[in-house]
């Protein structure tokens, strides 16, 4: 079974990013314990939100070591992005129906890569089947946060996994009842 996955970064108090967007705060937590090419060879497509595309394009990264790329936006994106990045609006219920039909018998997943605001219409369809969040040691005490005010809640999430890095971060997945591979 195909899962989507929301993967990431979370400070202390539930913040993904400073008020300016910037995730500088992130760069002393970065260690080879975190194994993100571990996770990304398990991704066959991830997801975006245009902010966060756009933030990583000026960095020249698009993230394609991790499957294929879709970028959630209402506006064309850039025509010097790479061939085969595609520009979607319009249902999630729709994308992920079609990006798991893409993937099946692979055995890889969707990673619902964030921010916050584009992961919003997937948890409000009920589309998340884990929640793989790195707990950062860090009060950031203001910024974006992972789940916008206006994102329903969850309720009866298990913890699947969790695990304590050496430099403090905390691992945790946690997967709503109706999840899960076995
Ligand atoms: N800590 C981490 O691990 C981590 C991970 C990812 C991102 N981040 C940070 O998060 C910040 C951005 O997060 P964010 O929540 O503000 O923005 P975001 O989710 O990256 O992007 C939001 C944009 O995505 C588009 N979008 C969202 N939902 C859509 C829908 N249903 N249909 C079509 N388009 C949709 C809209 O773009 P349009 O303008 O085209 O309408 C919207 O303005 C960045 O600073 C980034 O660095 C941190």
């Amino acid at each position: 079974m195909t899962l989507l996955r929301v993967y990431i970064a979370m400070s202390l108090d539930g913040y993904i990013a400073d008020s300016a967007g910037g995730v500088d705060w992130l760069n002393p937590y970065f260690c080879p314990e975190i194994d993100f090419m571990g996770f990304a060879k398990t991704i066959g497509a991830t997801v975006w939100g245009r902010k966060t595309f756009d933030q990583a394009r000026q960095r020249g990264e698009y993230h394609q070591e991790s499957g294929r790329v879709v970028v959630m936006t209402h506006r064309p994106l850039p025509q010097d992005v790479p061939a085969g990045i595609e520009a979607f609006a319009g249902d999630v219920r729709e994308l992920a129906a079609r990006l798991k039909q893409e993937l099946a018998g692979t055995g890889k997943d969707i990673w619902i890569g964030g921010g916050g605001e584009s992961i919003v219409p997937f948890h409000e369809a009920r589309l998340i089947d884990r929640w793989e969040i790195s707990i950062i040691p860090v009060l950031l005490g203001e910024g974006l946060p992972l789940f916008p005010k206006r994102g329903p809640g969850v309720e009866g999430l298990t913890v699947k996994r969790h695990r304590a890095l050496s430099n403090g971060i905390i691992e945790v997945h946690y997967e709503p009842a109706r999840a899960g591979r076995g």
